[in-house]
């Protein structure tokens, strides 16, 4: 048995899938359901034994060590977040609340089970604590990616309190033992991702021949990593990874936001033609840039790739090709997200 905070997110729930269609260990997965998440996407699960579905907050205590105590997870994989930037500068209340604060109290919760747990089952058990590049802060053009040892210089409320959120889960492993991994991805993209994000909202947008925002000049570079390979390299260092390390995840696919664009809008074109046989380049708008936009990430994976032997499946072509088709194939995931609370943050955000 597992447990995984966030499950019904992006990434936490191709997590999910992708292990039990691997294998059978169960998954208790404890979700809040903000905005983000969608027991939609873990349809496919309905009335599987498997997996539960719990909707609570990873800062709620009582609720945790009751999960802890009722179900024994010899692993608890911390996915739980507030995860997108623009919200974070907008709103940056409920980012310390939950990447903060909240991993605070799940580290305590962790530690009160693990602690009384017999000697076998203690050595055995692992807090698995998932990050982002972001906390790097920023590169320029010709600095090298970031290692494991880069300086953490978060620039953003998110990237802060994510990096906030690592020293907490360092500290946790130095001050008490208790057996931590944390692996910080770059970019992920892929099924099941929210389109309020750069990939899915081009798609999303393009299809309902909306405008497709690009922040500022576009030259910004993110480093990006189809989901599936995220997923496989936490489920490799959940395996192997050596206790307190921490591990970089990234694809070696760094690209300007524009090349990303240009790309969607001809997989578009050639996949799905509009119907006036324009280009959906023609879309594209520069609107005002992010505040304090960081310029560039680029992770070096090759720790990861050196002790743990992972590298990614997915080539950027592969995996951006499998994304827009996924798209294409499931108008009715994506209609039922695009909520009343959706469509606010797009007018906030876009006006
Ligand atoms: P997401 O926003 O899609 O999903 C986050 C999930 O966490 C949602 O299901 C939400 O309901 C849940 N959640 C939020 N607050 C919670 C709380 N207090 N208690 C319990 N559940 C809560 O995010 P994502 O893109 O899937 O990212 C997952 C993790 O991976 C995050 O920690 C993020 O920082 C990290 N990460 C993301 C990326 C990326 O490109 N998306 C890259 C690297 C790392
Ligand atoms: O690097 C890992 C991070 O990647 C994760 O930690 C975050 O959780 C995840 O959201 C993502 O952060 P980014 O800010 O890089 O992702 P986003 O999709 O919001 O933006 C990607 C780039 O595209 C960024 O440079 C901003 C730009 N952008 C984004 C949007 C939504 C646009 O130009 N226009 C847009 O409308």
């Amino acid at each position: 048995m597992i447990l995984v905070t966030g499950g019904a997110g992006f990434i936490g729930a191709n997590f999910v899938l992708d292990w039990l269609a691997i294998q059978d260990e169960p998954v208790i997965n404890l979700d809040k359901l903000t905005y983000a998440g969608n027991p939609e996407t873990l349809q496919s699960l309905q009335g599987d034994a498997r997996h539960t579905l719990v909707q609570g907050d990873i800062g709620n205590a009582a609720l945790v060590s009751k999960l802890l105590a009722t179900h024994q997870p010899r692993a608890v994989i911390n996915f739980a977040a507030e995860s997108h930037v623009d919200r974070s500068i907008h709103g940056p209340g409920e980012f310390i609340q939950t990447n903060i604060v909240g991993t605070f109290s799940l580290l305590e919760s962790v530690r009160g089970y693990w602690s009384a747990l017999p000697a076998d089952q203690k050595a055995a058990f692992r807090f698995l604590h998932v990050s982002t590049d972001e906390v790097y802060g920023s590169l320029a053009k010709d600095d090298p990616a970031f290692t494991e040892s880069s300086h953490i210089e978060p620039n953003s409320p998110y990237s802060a309190s994510k990096a906030a959120s690592d020293h907490l889960v360092r500290a946790w492993h130095h001050t008490y033992g208790l057996p931590v991994l944390t692996t910080n991805c770059s970019n992920n993209y892929g099924p099941y991702h929210f389109p309020e994000k750069l990939i899915p909202l081009m798609i999303v947008n393009a299809l309902a021949g909306k405008n497709l925002p690009v922040y500022g000049d576009g030259q910004q570079i993110r480093d990006w990593l189809y989901v599936k390979d995220h997923c496989s390299a936490i489920r490799r260092v959940l395996e192997a990874g050596r206790l307190g390390e921490i591990y970089n995840v990234g694809g070696w696919n760094e690209k300007a936001n524009l090349e990303i664009v240009h790309t969607v809008c001809a997989l578009l074109d050639e996949l799905r033609p509009r119907a006036d046989a324009k280009p959906y380049k023609d879309q594209i708008t520069y609107v005002t840039d992010r505040p304090g936009h960081d310029r560039r990430y680029a992770i070096d994976a090759r720790k990861l790739e050196r002790e743990l032997g992972w590298k990614p499946a997915e080539t950027f072509d592969s995996g951006i090709r499998k994304t827009v088709q996924w798209y294409l194939d499931h108008p009715e995931w994506v209609a039922h997200v695009q909520s009343g609370a959706y469509r606010d943050w797009v007018q906030k955000q876009y006006a």
